[in-house]
C-alpha cells in the first residue's frame, strides 16, 4: 500500500462543530464550581483553545446550598470578562444559572424572576434520586409564562433510568428541551449514565450540549469526551442549539 492510499484509509480527525457552551461552574466561589479566578481562567483558556467561542456560565441557584442570584453572580461575571481581556482569552462570557428543582425555583417562576439565557432558555437540574411530583406542572407554568425550559443532564437521573425511557419521553413531548453533559459519552460518572446517555442520542431526542466543569479535573475527560464516536453521532443529528447563540 502506497503512503497516499495508507493516508487516504486513515480515519479523519473529527472536528468538534460546536463553538458555544451553556452548562458550567466558572464564577469563582460560589458553587461548588471553580474556587478561583485563574483556576478559572485556565479552564475558559482550555475552551478557547478547544476552539470556543462563547460560554454562558450557569453558577447553581439551590436554597440552603448555593444561595445564589444576579446579586453574587453579576460582579463574579464582570470580573471573570476582565480577567480574560488581560490575558488576551478572546471568549465570550454570559451567565444565567443552573436552577435546583426547588421550593425557590418554583417561587421564582410565579414572579417571572429567573435568570435566563439566549431567547429565554432556563437551565435546570433535578435531584438526582427523588423524582419531585411537580416536574410537570412546573415545565407546564414555565411554557406559559414564555420561557423555555432546559432539563440539564437528562441522563443522570437514577428514576430515569428505565428500559424504554418512558419518563424522558413523555417530558420530550411536553417541548422540554433536553441538555446532555458531553462527560456522560466516556464514563466520567458510570456506565449506566453512559448508556443512558448513548441511547438518548440514538433517540435524537438531545437539544444542548454542555461541558458541566467545575474544577480541573473536568478539562482533560472533556478533551476525550468530543472525540467520542457518540459525540460525533450527537452533532451529526443536526438538532443541537448551541451554536445558535451566536448565529441569531
Ligand atoms: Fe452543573
Amino acid at each position: 500500500m502506497s503512503l497516499f492510499s495508507s493516508f487516504l484509509r486513515k480515519k479523519t480527525v473529527f472536528e468538534n462543530p460546536v463553538f458555544v457552551d451553556i452548562h458550567s461552574h466558572f464564577i469563582p466561589g460560589i458553587d461548588d464550581g471553580v474556587k478561583t479566578e485563574d483556576e478559572s481562567l485556565e479552564l475558559l483558556s482550555g475552551l478557547f483553545h478547544l476552539g470556543y467561542k462563547k460560554v454562558v456560565t450557569t453558577p447553581h441557584i439551590y436554597q440552603g446550598v448555593f444561595k445564589n442570584s444576579y446579586e453574587t453572580i453579576l460582579p463574579g461575571l464582570e470580573r471573570m470578562r476582565e480577567v480574560l481581556k488581560q490575558n488576551s482569552i478572546g471568549i465570550e462570557l454570559e451567565a444565567a444559572a443552573e436552577y435546583f428543582f426547588d421550593d425557590y425555583f418554583l417561587k421564582c417562576i410565579q414572579e417571572e424572576n429567573l435568570l435566563t439565557f439566549g431567547d429565554n432558555y432556563v437551565l435546570f437540574e433535578l435531584s438526582s434520586n427523588v423524582r419531585p411530583r411537580q416536574l410537570e406542572d412546573a415545565v407546564f407554568e414555565l411554557k406559559l409564562k414564555g420561557y423555555k425550559p432546559v432539563l440539564a443532564h437528562p441522563e443522570r437521573y437514577n428514576y430515569f433510568h428505565e428500559p424504554k425511557l418512558d419518563s424522558l419521553e413523555k417530558l420530550k413531548g411536553m417541548e422540554l428541551l433536553f441538555q446532555m453533559n458531553a462527560l456522560a459519552l466516556n464514563g466520567f460518572y458510570n456506565n449506566t449514565i453512559m448508556r443512558v446517555a448513548r441511547q438518548l442520542i440514538k433517540n435524537e431526542w438531545i437539544d444542548w450540549v454542555g461541558s458541566d466543569m467545575h474544577n480541573m479535573r473536568y478539562l482533560e475527560s472533556f478533551r476525550d469526551a468530543l472525540e467520542d464516536e457518540y459525540y460525533e453521532k450527537l452533532c451529526a443529528t443536526g438538532n443541537l442549539l448551541n451554536n445558535t447563540l451566536i448565529e441569531n
